[in-house]
């Protein structure tokens, strides 16, 4: 129930233009790592002293108009330039919806072709994110585009979809992070429960690591991430084929361990004015995640 409350808030569009005008509030600037590109390279260099990369997101949502779909191509740029300018270990994750799938596909299409060639003068990866089912085979579709031209692209796949497997069989060239999946989707096309979207996600990894070209794995459940360290072992899989990712603020401890064992690493990094949906979706999945909420308003 909780995680309903949550996503509804997430996609309440007042709410979310209200919170532009404020500040980073109610907690969220533990998850997100500052509102401007300065704040948010030098959360970058801190990872980095770590051994830790980063994988950074420009905050945006409900984004129905022009300008502001260019407005959010523009700030991506700003971050590829700045992340060069500043020599950090990170590269780039995008949502479509936020320039510009929503408005028309060919105007979408030219503005992450525009993100992705100015990351490939830099040798820099762009991590094309996977929103919820309704968007996703325009997302595959930009996909499947865009590697036709450069090498530096890449997606998500959800294992909560019926269809993963099939997904990361033809996507299995490619760089490719492996999710549970995020979003609320019906029973035709996505497992409900837990034990059973595990088990598709442990396949899924298993079958990319043996197979794909190099692969994220982006969780905090440590029990997966257990199963991954026993699974490379097993396999003499070695460090460079694969990292671990989690978003930035959560489990630090674990994160500064996992670099620290020799794992290649990789935090996601979300930043901008934009916080208010991304940070509903982050208690819609955890409610604990609560407690830095309460932390925040209690310790005023
Ligand atoms: P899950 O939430 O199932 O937790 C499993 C267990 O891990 C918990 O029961 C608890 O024991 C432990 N745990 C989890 N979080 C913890 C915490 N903060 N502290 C302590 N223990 C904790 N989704 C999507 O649809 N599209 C996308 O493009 C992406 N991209 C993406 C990038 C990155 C880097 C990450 C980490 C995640 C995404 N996701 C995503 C989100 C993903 O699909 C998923 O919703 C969340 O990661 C939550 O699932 P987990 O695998 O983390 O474990």
């Amino acid at each position: 129930m909780l995680r309903d409350l949550f996503i509804g808030l997430s996609k309440n569009q007042l709410l979310n233009a209200a919170a532009k005008n404020y500040g980073l509030k109610l907690g969220a600037q533990n998850v997100v790592a500052g509102t401007t590109i300065e704040e948010t390279i030098e959360s970058i260099k801190e990872l980095n002293r770590f051994g830790i990369s980063a994988t950074v997101d420009n905050l945006g949502e409900f984004v129905f108009k022009e300008e502001e779909a260019t407005e959010a191509k523009l700030q991506i740029l700003n971050v590829i330039q700045a992340i060069h300018d500043h020599q950090v270990d990170a590269h780039i994750s995008l949502k479509p919806t936020q320039v510009g799938l929503d408005i028309d596909f060919d105007f979408c299409l030219e503005n992450v072709r525009e993100i992705v060639a100015k990351a490939a003068q830099y040798d820099m990866f762009v991590n094309i994110d996977m929103e919820d089912s309704s968007h996703m085979d325009a997302t595959l579709k930009l996909v499947d585009l865009l590697s036709a031209d450069y090498e530096n692209v890449g997606t998500v796949i959800q294992a909560y979809l019926h269809d993963a497997q099939n997904q990361v069989e033809k996507y299995q060239h490619m760089r490719i992070r492996l999710v549970k999946g995020a979003y609320k989707e019906p029973a035709d096309i996505a497992y409900q429960n837990k034990s059973e979207i595990d088990a598709n996600y442990i396949r899924i990894i298993e079958w990319h690591l043996l197979n794909g070209k190099f692969t994220s794995i982006a969780t905090h459940d440590h029990d997966i991430i257990n199963h991954v360290k026993q699974f490379v072992k097993e396999h003499s899989i070695t460090n460079d084929k694969f990292e671990i990712q989690m978003l930035y603020g959560f489990r630090r401890d674990m994160q500064l361990q996992l670099a620290k064992e020799g794992y290649n690493f990789c935090t996601y990094v979300p930043f901008g004015k934009d916080w208010y949906g991304y940070f509903m979706r982050r208690l819609a999945e955890r409610p604990q995640n609560l407690t830095l909420v309460f932390k925040q308003v209690f310790n005023k």
